[in-house]
């Protein structure tokens, strides 16, 4: 319960500091255009492609044995199966390529797309020794990919940042090949906890909107503050917890319990420092995937959530 009051105070605090800051230092950041679909935020880019050059997540920043653990926290239920060794697919929004650095290995191409130049060049850095995958600067609404063409796709923590989630997805379900699985992490919309923790929420996200009007000299400054403040004492408290085996189901941040600071840091800067997020109840996010024509969906049990894996039907997008 104090680590819980020390979060919330923490949020507070940082709540009103950036919201001071963000009243005295304007902040209009101008987002260069985009060519693309037109579902994408610029803001949102651009502040994505200055974090993926900031917490690059290459080898040197990221342990092995923590990019296996963390890549199981999403992949634990795509059908691997289903995919051969030649199989082709996409990363959609890779970001740092975190999650490609691992997948490339086991398939025959993978096509690693972001709308950011700043992110790809990262991803670039992080899979130069893969001979494997391509780069594309796109979005998921102009994926220059043929319809009906890949053997699998993922899309990791992209789709609650864009302006219409539903169309990207149908537009990434079209890519897929009939009976081809797709695994998506989206936002929930904390519909499996408990009143406080929506609650504690709310509040934390006042402070993000707040957090990303501010230069992003700030932003990191109160991003690292918040992971200092509130993530590591949680997380460690909970590890803890967690090694006697009282951890207490739905304890704040005990998804970060064995994760290092710098991947702390980077979901804090991740969640604070980014203007458009939706979030989504398990039971929407299912119903998204129905009409993008995809079936068989699968929920994991544990945190990130929602993590879905999927299977494209015959039929697609509706
Ligand atoms: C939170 S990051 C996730 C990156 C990566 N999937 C991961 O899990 O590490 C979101 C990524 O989505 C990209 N993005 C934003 N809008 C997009 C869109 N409309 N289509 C595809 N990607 C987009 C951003 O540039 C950013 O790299």
């Amino acid at each position: 319960m104090g680590f819980a009051l020390a979060l919330l105070v923490g949020l507070v605090l940082a709540l009103v500091a950036a919201a001071l800051a963000g009243a005295l230092i304007l902040n209009p950041r101008s987002a260069p255009h985009l060519a693309g679909s037109g579902n994408v935020d610029p803001d949102t880019v651009s502040g994505f492609g200055r974090e993926w050059q900031k917490f690059t997540h290459g080898a040197e920043a990221l342990s092995e044995r923590e990019r296996a653990d963390a890549f199981r926290s999403y992949f634990d239920i795509f059908p691997w199966h289903l995919i051969g060794r030649d199989g082709v697919g996409a990363d959609v929004g890779c970001g740092s390529g975190r999650w490609a650095v691992l997948v490339a290995p086991r398939v025959g191409r993978l096509l690693a797309c972001d709308p950011s130049a700043e992110a790809l060049a990262v991803a670039r850095a992080n899979l130069a020794g893969l001979g494997n995958v391509e780069f594309h600067q796109a979005d998921a609404g102009n994926l220059p990919i043929a319809d009906a063409s890949l053997d699998f796709a993922y899309c990791l923590g992209v789709l609650h940042h864009i302006p219409d989630p539903a169309r990207a997805l149908c537009d990434i379900a079209r890519k897929l090949k009939p009976g081809a699985p797709l695994l998506v992490y989206i936002y929930y919309a904390f519909d499996n906890r408990p009143r406080w923790y929506r609650l504690l929420w709310r509040a934390s996200n006042g402070a993000r909107l707040a957090i990303a009007r501010l230069p992003y000299r700030l932003q990191v400054a109160t991003t690292a503050s918040i992971a200092l403040l509130v993530y590591w004492p949680l997380a460690r408290a909970g590890a803890l917890l967690d090694r006697i085996g009282a951890l207490p189901r739905g304890w704040p941040l005990a998804y970060y319990r064995h994760r290092s600071f710098y991947y702390m840091r980077t979901d804090s800067f991740d969640r604070f420092c980014t203007r458009l997020e939706h979030r989504f109840t398990r039971a929407a996010i299912e119903r998204m995937l129905a009409q993008a024509g995809c079936g068989q969906i699968v929920f994991s049990s544990h945190e990130p959530f929602w993590c879905a894996a999927a299977i494209r039907e015959p039929a697609g997008c509706s």
